[in-house]
């Protein structure tokens, strides 16, 4: 299948959407909605089903909104005291508001009622600062909605919107103050339902089956799911992770030519997963973000750690339904949101813009960590260098090929069998020297640290961890024992911080003996993955700390042993160097801990295709830093599907090339020469860029708006972008388009916007609002400059990123049909946590009336610490600028400098020409203006 011709390719494609079972994956490995019985319960129920009704509402000491939930019945129409039904106890709602027009909603059975345990609440993703942020609710209105016979209570979120909980049915809406416009609302089409905890009665049977396992299910039913309508929207997206389309299709209705099964959101290791296909890949995030031209953005996360499945529905998949609630002539996307078990904990962000939205989200799950600067430049791997002389051979390889890197990593067969935070003997004897060899170029190097601990006596980590009880234990209270990479292994309980704890000191450079401070980690099969449990992970009914049984946080496992091994690496340094530990499995507040990539994809376009999608979604749901392997990790790309993708890798956020052991070596010298030269280039083309991309992370690190965004996030009110997700943005100023067939002759791309855009290789200049077709050019994939904009570059080539730190800067200006740019540069050292007490430089450049100003743009009185560098800038290019001026003043200094025409880059000096500043030799720290003459 890998080299048909990309016709048969699509009729296959189309084929396997009808029976999926010819392809590789083994989809029985893993369960379907139908299979799992709370997906299908809630799936099959009517809309309008749900009869609760919103009673004693109130005030709470607390400034909360507190009401009961509790059933309709003859009665309670009249008096509030009514019996009410054995299994349906009152639920306890509240209603809490924060700064930033931020609704939280919660919903859980009432503890004063004594239920049979008490639900699990996920701790360690909400800010702490973000708690403090909250409003102490004085007021509540009431009204009379739509003809309602019952009241609504209103609370204020902000200036421009307002909280509602209708009573009766009940309902809870953010709207717009004034027109009163529904943004966001939960259970407008009466789905909710909440199975509450009960004791189990004689001939109650609550074991589920799935293959050979037998789930326990000591607790019972204990499933949440209802209705989530988002006003306004054209598309929505988020949700990560699976393999499909940023603007996500409809799963049910009428006529839905998307999916049947639910977006499922369960971290699995899905061996060689499909493209296109709703099923759960390795991390999950249940934050959805909608986008619509009218309105603009809005969100809404449930903090669940447990299984869930989300169905997005298509238009009219309730036609027919006299019960529902709100004005039918709107333009919504009605959604359901379905979790095995935990509480309800929700909040609506109201946008209006996307990146008000991500603002929103990540003010309650943090915004992304600043990256060291070595991470953010290009990464080697492979399952595995074999070893030392395998590693110096790469690594001098790519020097002789003039190919910068800045990190070779190591995969699981760098340990003494597989025990991690060990090395072969044979293999790896002596890994400092190893490390500090590649050290001494500036480079890193990476080991994996994977979960699985192996049960060997003669192994510390493992001694250490089954002497004092640190490992979950199954459903007997044993250790629980799996089988994964290193054999019987166990897993260490990661949601105890004790646990935690111990874990991080094990990365001390006494500990993790042959470690050294180049030396960084890699979290894989954290999901967890093991090989024999059910759907490849840990049993539902496995018990951690607390007595909390696994079923209830699943999704959450993942984060905390990247968070563990994060503070690790901080904890090694003593708190001065920033940590860099890269995650397959994911949760909201990931981006706190690291970068995270997509996991084991293949060699084919079409996973190249999806990556960007991926990578998008994780951006909108505050993951910025991540990637794709380039390459493809199963499988062998086609010297042309290798070049692409290091083409298109070079944008992505995290940057690094895989490939598993049964792949042919692929380093990128072993296609010829013309191949190793296209591939010199793209990685080339990232070093160029490193200034801007770190500029990014920075921003990122600041407001939460991702590295590389959907078109529709830089121009939101263009229709034409809704649904484009072969094209992104780096920032606002690159537009980059992949390259996805074989030999492509052209390329179509979409430019957005009123101004032009300057191809990056000819300097030309597109004009935007349009569709153009490109020839497909070998040498790089279609990537724009949009006018206004200025972007900061290093030109020059060294071994790796750490090389660069005093070479001179580029500053690229893009002019639009005024005749003004502009853009912003961050630096600092790269490395520590230095910049938080204000180490670091900041500048805004600003080209306007034939001059070039460069002002400081960070704040004053940005911490006590002082960053200084002595670099210059050595080039300034023009693009757009006519006629041509002969020289240039600057000052304050009061010095000539001449104007010329020059190529874009250093690299290409045959290229056509433009106007350029040689060597004003300002320094990047400093004021200064370069006024045209
Ligand atoms: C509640 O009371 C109203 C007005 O008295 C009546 O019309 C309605 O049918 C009652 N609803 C239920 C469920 O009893
Ligand atoms: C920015 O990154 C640093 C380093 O990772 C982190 O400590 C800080 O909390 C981040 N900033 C914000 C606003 O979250
Ligand atoms: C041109 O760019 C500048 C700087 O980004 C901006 O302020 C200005 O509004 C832009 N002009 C037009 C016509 O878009």
């Amino acid at each position: 299948m890998k080299k048909s011709p990309n016709l048969i390719f699509h009729i296959l494609f189309l084929l396997l959407l009808i029976s999926p079972s010819v392809f590789s994956w083994k989809k029985d490995e893993f369960r379907n909605c139908n299979q799992t019985p709370f997906c299908k319960r809630a799936r099959s129920r009517k809309p309008g089903s749900c009869n609760l009704i919103a009673t004693e509402v109130s005030i709470s000491d607390d400034g909360d909104l507190i009401a009961k939930l509790i059933p309709k019945t003859q009665e309670n129409n009249e008096s509030q005291d009514a019996p009410v039904e054995v299994d349906s106890k009152p639920l306890l709602l509240t209603v809490s508001v924060y700064q930033d027009g931020i609704l939280r909603l919660k919903i859980d059975e009432e503890q004063s009622l004594n239920p049979p345990k008490k639900r699990f609440e996920v701790p360690d993703v909400i800010l702490d600062e973000f708690l403090s942020k909250k409003l102490y609710l004085q007021r509540l209105s009431e009204e009379k909605i739509d003809n309602d016979l019952g009241f609504s209570s209103v609370v204020y979120l902000d200036g421009d919107y307002e909280g509602v909980l209708r009573h009766d049915p009940f309902e809870v809406f953010v709207r717009e103050r004034g027109n009163g416009k529904r943004v966001l609302s939960i259970n407008s089409n009466g789905l909710f339902d909440f199975e509450q905890l009960r004791e189990k009665k004689e001939g109650d049977d609550w074991e589920e089956r799935f293959r050979s396992h037998t789930d326990t299910r000591p607790y019972g039913p204990q499933s949440i799911s209802f209705d989530v309508s988002f006003f306004g929207a054209d598309i929505v997206s988020g949700i990560p992770e699976h393999a499909t389309s940023l603007a996500l299709k409809p799963t049910s209705g009428p006529g839905v030519d998307g999916f049947s099964e639910p977006y499922r959101l369960f971290n699995l290791d899905v061996f060689e997963y499909i493209d296109e296909s709703p099923f759960g890949l390795y991390g999950s995030i249940p934050f959805m973000i909608s986008h619509g031209k009218a309105r603009g953005s809005s969100g809404f996360f449930w903090l669940n750690a447990a299984e869930m499945q989300i169905d997005v529905f298509g238009t009219g998949w309730n036609a027919g339904q006299d019960k529902i609630m709100m004005p039918v002539d709107e333009k919504r996307i009605d959604t359901l949101w379905m979790s095995e078990a935990g509480v309800v904990d929700a909040f609506f962000f109201v946008g209006p813009g996307p990146k008000d939205v991500i603002r929103q989200y990540t003010s309650v799950t943090g915004r992304p960590a600043m990256p060291q600067l070595f991470s953010t430049a290009y990464h080697q791997c492979r399952w595995n260098y074999r070893d030392e002389e395998d590693v110096f051979d790469v690594d001098s390889k790519f020097d002789e090929h003039d190919i910068p890197y800045d990190v070779l990593w190591l995969d699981i067969d760098h340990t003494d069998g597989r025990r991690y935070f060990t090395w072969d003997k044979v293999l790896f004897p002596n890994p400092e020297e190893m490390q500090n060899k590649l050290a001494a170029k500036g480079r890193h190097m990476v080991t994996i640290v994977d979960p699985h601990i192996k049960r060997d006596d003669n192994y510390y980590i493992h001694k250490e961890a089954s002497d004092n009880g640190y490992y979950i234990k199954d459903a007997s209270n044993r250790d629980f024992d799996g089988w994964c990479w290193s054999g019987s292994s166990s897993y260490t309980d990661m949601v105890n911080p004790h646990i935690r704890s111990w874990w991080a000191d094990k990365f001390s450079y006494g500990n993790y003996v042959g470690s050294t401070p180049s030396l960084y980690v890699w979290n894989d099969m954290n999901e967890p993955s093991v090989f024999n449990g059910p759907e490849l992970t840990m049993p539902r009914d496995a018990l951690h700390f607390g007595g909390i049984e696994h079923r209830e946080l699943h999704n959450v496992y993942g984060y905390y042993f990247h968070m563990a091994t994060s503070n690790g690496l901080v904890k090694r340094g003593n708190g001065k160097d920033r940590p860099f530990v890269l995650s397959r499995a994911f949760f909201p507040g990931t981006q706190r801990y690291g970068a995270v990539w997509t996991g084991d994809n293949t060699a084919e376009w079409e996973h190249l295709r999806v990556s960007v999608p991926m990578l998008l979604t994780l951006g909108l749901t505050g993951i910025s830093f991540s990637g794709a392997d380039v390459g493809g990790f199963f499988g062998n790309p086609e010297p042309d599907l290798l070049v692409r993708w290091y083409q298109l890798g070079a944008y992505y956020p995290f940057f690094r090339a895989h490939a598993h052991q049964d792949t042919k070596r692929r380093e990128p010298w072993l296609f010829g020469e013309r191949n190793t030269e296209l591939i010199r280039e793209a990685i080339h083309t990232r070093y160029m860029f490193l200034p801007y991309f770190y500029t990014l992370f920075r921003e990122a690190n600041m407001t939460g708006t991702p590295v590389i965004r959907p078109l529709w996030m830089e121009f939101p009110a263009e229709e034409e972008t809704f649904s484009n997700d072969e094209a992104f943005m780096v920032g606002n100023s690159l537009l980059v388009q992949g390259v996805y067939t074989q030999r492509a002759k052209h390329v179509s791309v979409y430019l957005p916007g009123e101004q032009s855009w300057y191809d990056l290789r000819s300097g030309a200049a597109y004009k935007g609002g349009k569709r153009h077709k490109f020839e497909a050019l070998e040498d790089s994939v279609p990537a724009f400059q949009r006018a206004g904009t200025i972007i900061p570059r290093k030109d020059r080539f060294r071994r790796s990123s750490t090389q660069m730190g005093t070479d001179p800067y580029t500053l690229v200006i893009a002019l639009n049909s005024s005749k003004e740019a502009e853009g912003e540069l961050y630096i600092d050292d790269g490395k520590s946590f230095e910049f938080e007490n204000g180490a670091y430089i900041h500048r805004h450049f600003k080209f306007s009336n034939g001059k070039l100003t460069s002002s400081n743009a960070a704040p004053s009185g940005a911490g006590g610490n002082r960053f200084s560098t002595d670099c210059t800038v050595e080039r300034i290019i023009l693009l757009g600028l006519s006629p041509a001026p002969k020289s240039a003043l600057i000052e304050p200094a009061n010095q000539k400098v001449g104007v010329q025409l020059g190529p874009l880059t250093i690299r290409h000096g045959n290229s056509p020409s433009f106007l350029t500043i040689r060597r004003p030799n300002v320094r990047i720290e400093d004021d200064w203006t370069i006024k045209i003459l």
